[in-house]
């Protein structure tokens, strides 16, 4: 019998601090930086973002959406047999943000790494621990998406700072003799790696070029407009589904615009989509789990649904997971 994997419970987690676009104006016109709520509102639907406290790591965030997510699968940190984090603003440059997890988890002795594909974080990790339960390598994973991105945003560039907030969402994800996961698609290129970057690193002691993050805004809206609608489309087609078997789509919050966009070229009407986007800004690697967290515990994404998830981001990469929750 085949062996899939299915989600067995969603977690997640944001910082109690809620700065809203009014808050960000305040905070930059100290600077002498104009910008404004309908601006922001207008060009990328946000409202409103959280920012973790300078004490608080993707990990402590991971580790709060990790024990929700635990608690709705009925499971114990003593289940989890592989633990994959997918951040870009890791506790450390190493250990992994995934074994620190694992250690404040108390689930001790399990595979743990962390994948790294910026804001297409998620869709990869689940899609490896999907292919690590079909292989019979693991039984029950715990895949987070963590991020504390306030910490490298540059508050003197209005162009990026207002688009990005911390946050952490996690599912369990079990073996099962039914789907699951029905189909994923990945891909990456990197000839597009200085569109959306943080271009700095350590050496000697010392950090080497820029540590905050840049970003080409149109370069990416037109990439990643274009992308999505194709990665959906293979996904449906391996799962040998069309748009119209589409409960939900649960795209990368990153910005209303594109999901707008994406919904329309897959003729979705933005009823059956989720938005946290003007809640949480754009959370990078967090921002699907947490989405697909908020609409299962709001009634939304309801079992037996077909959900659509897909991720964009830096690298360039890019892809799609269909599944029934
Ligand atoms: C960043 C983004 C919102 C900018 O929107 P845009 O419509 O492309 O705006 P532009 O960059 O053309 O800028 C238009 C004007 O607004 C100004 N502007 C930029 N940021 C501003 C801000 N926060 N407040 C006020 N004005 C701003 C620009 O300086 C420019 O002014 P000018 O015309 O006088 O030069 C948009 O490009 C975007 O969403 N890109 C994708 C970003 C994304 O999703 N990244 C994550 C992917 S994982």
């Amino acid at each position: 019998m085949r062996r899939y994997s299915r989600i067995a419970g969603t977690g997640s987690s944001l910082p109690p601090r809620r700065v809203t676009n009014d808050d960000l104006v305040a905070q930059l016109a100290q600077q002498g930086i104009e910008t404004s709520d309908e601006w922001i509102v207008e060009r990328t639907g946000i409202r409103s973002r959280h920012f973790a406290e300078r004490d608080v790591a993707s990990s402590d965030l991971a580790l709060e959406a990790s024990r929700r997510a635990l608690e709705a699968a009925g499971r114990q940190p003593q289940d989890i047999d592989l633990i994959i984090v997918a951040t870009s603003t890791p506790d450390m440059v190493f250990p992994s943000t995934a074994c620190i997890l694992q250690h404040k988890l108390g689930a001790n002795g399990c595979p743990a790494f962390d994948v790294q594909a910026v804001c297409s974080g998620f869709v990869y990790a689940l899609t490896v621990a999907d292919a690590m339960i079909q292989s019979g390598a693991a039984s029950r994973a715990l895949v987070v998406g963590a991020e504390v991105f306030s910490r490298i945003l540059d508050f003197k560039d209005r162009t990026t700072c207002v688009l990005f907030g911390d946050g952490a969402g996690a599912v369990v994800l079990e073996a099962s003799e039914t789907p699951g996961i029905l189909a994923s698609d990945l891909h990456a290129d990197g000839s597009h790696v200085g569109i959306l970057c943080v271009p700095g690193n350590v050496y000697g002691g010392q950090i080497l070029g820029d540590p905050l993050l840049k970003m080409d805004g149109q370069a990416v809206f037109k990439l990643a407009v274009g992308l999505l609608d194709k990665a959906a489309r293979a996904t449906l087609d391996k799962a040998g589904l069309t748009d119209a078997d589409v409960d939900w789509l649960i795209p990368h919050q990153a910005n209303i615009r594109i999901m707008q966009s994406t919904a329309r070229k897959l003729k979705l009407p933005m009823d059956k989509v989720v938005v946290t986007v003007d809640q949480h800004g754009n959370t990078s690697a967090a921002s699907i789990p947490l989405a697909l967290d908020h609409a299962v515990r709001a009634g939304q994404v309801k079992p037996g649904q077909t959900v659509l998830l897909e991720g964009v981001g830096g690298g360039f990469t890019w892809g799609a997971v269909l599944l029934k929750i």
